[in-house]
Order: structure tokens, then sequence, then C-alpha cells
């Protein structure tokens, strides 16, 4: 984000965010989970630095930062000068906490989950045009994993679990939010497992690294998958973070 300024000033890439940063908006006690929802355009900044918003997102940035190894003052210069930047800019930016339930939910479907199909798709048919070496075999295994379960939880999600929180946000009667929990605690449930597959497919890739020699499919393979993640952190932090601490 600084950086491209950083390479035409000649500026060294610290002194630079400090010369932008006109406030400390972080106080470091804020959890991951919190920023992410706060600052909805900072996520990208969040998944530079590995940082796991979704699946550990109840640690603070502090915490989180300093067990990665990463410098407080480079996370935080970082976030301070994207919300510089969003204050100057003013993007049209959704906070998902402050919209109803319905919105929520047509969301997630449109955009996350039709998504999802369709990276799945173009995943799969990359592993069928690809030579596979005995690394890529695996990688596949794990693939056809993530697939299966994802689709099926996502299927549930709109048959059944969606329905009824779009019923309970018309009708909050405590029978309808009892069915409520029970669906969204299976759901969290198929949420870790996903996380824990996806960590997989990250540590088996190193973070998507591409092999120099890496063919176009290689890397478009690397690229989708890296995408999935991406888009699967968002989308999972939408649902455990925003959407089901509404009931
Ligand atoms: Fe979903
Ligand atoms: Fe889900």
């Amino acid at each position: 984000m600084g950086l491209r300024r950083n390479v035409t000033t000649g500026l060294s890439q610290v002194m630079m965010k400090e010369r932008l940063t006109r406030m400390n908006y972080i106080k470091g006690k804020e959890t991951l989970s919190e920023l992410a929802t706060t600052y909805p355009f900072i996520v990208d900044i969040l998944n530079q630095y590995h940082l796991d918003y979704t699946f550990k997102g109840g640690i603070t940035l502090k915490d989180a930062v300093e067990r990665a190894g990463l410098s407080y003052e480079n996370v935080t210069a970082d976030i301070n000068l994207a919300i510089d930047e969003y204050i100057v800019t003013k993007p049209e930016v959704i906070y998902w906490e402050n919209e109803p339930i319905d919105k929520i939910i047509d969301h997630i479907e449109k955009k996350h989950h039709r998504f999802m199909e369709k990276t799945i798709e173009e995943i799969r048919s990359l592993f069928d045009s690809l030579e596979l070496t005995p690394e890529l075999e695996s990688l596949e295994k794990i693939f056809d994993e993530l697939q299966e379960e994802i689709l099926s939880h996502q299927r549930q999600e709109e048959m059944e679990l969606f329905p009824l929180l779009k019923e309970y946000s018309g009708n909050r009667s405590a029978e309808i939010r009892h069915k409520c929990v029970d669906y969204m605690e299976r759901a969290m449930d198929e949420h870790d497992r996903t996380g824990q597959v996806l960590k997989d497919i990250n540590r088996m890739t190193d973070h998507f690294m591409q092999p120099v020699d890496a063919t176009a499919e290689l890397k478009e393979l690397y690229a989708r998958m890296d995408a999935l993640e991406k888009d699967t952190f968002l989308h999972i932090h939408m649902e455990n973070s925003i959407l089901f601490k509404m009931i």
C-alpha cells in the first residue's frame, strides 16, 4: 500500500508511513476480529501479514503480532495509513454489523457462495489439465475433501440455516432462536474444519508461493487457491463474527 510511494520518493518505508499517518487509531487491545469488522478495508493488510482474523479472531492485535514475530510498529503503521487513506478518499464501504440480517444473508449467498462454487470449478479443471507430481496429488486429495465439505455446508446454509435466521429476524421467538443456535453451532464446527483444511493447503503450498519453474496452469492453480482462501476467511468472518452474533 505505502510501498509505491516509497519507491517514487526514495524514503524508507517506515519514514514514509510515519509522515503520512496523522493519527494512531489502533490501541493494540482490539481483537483481530473486531478490527476486521470495524475497518473492513484493512483485511488485505491482515492477510498480507498472515494474521488470522477469522479462525483466531479472538486474539488481540498486539498478542497476534508478538506470536507471529512481526514488528508491531510496522503492522500498526500500515493499518493507520489505510485508515487515513480511507478517511481522505472515502470509498464506499458497507459496515455489515449495521445491516439487517436478510441483506447480510443475500450478500453472503451472492458474493461468497457463488464465488466459492465458481472457483472450485476452476481449480477442479486446472487439476484435470495438469500433469500431477506426488505433491500435487496430495494437494488434489486434500482439495477434494475441502470441496465436498464446503459445497454441502453451503447447501445446508441456503436450505436450512439461512431461512431459519431470516424467520427469526421477523419473529424473535425463543423457540426459533433455540433452533438457530443449534444450527449455528453445527455450522461453526464445520467452519473450524474448513479452517483446518485451508491451513493444511497453505502449509503444503508455502503460502501459495509458486515454484520458479511453474507452468502457466500451475501458477493459475496457486492463484485460484490463494483467492479461495482469502475469500473464505472473509466469508466465515461474516458468518461467525457478524451474522451469528446478531442472533
Ligand atoms: Fe456460507
Ligand atoms: Fe458457513
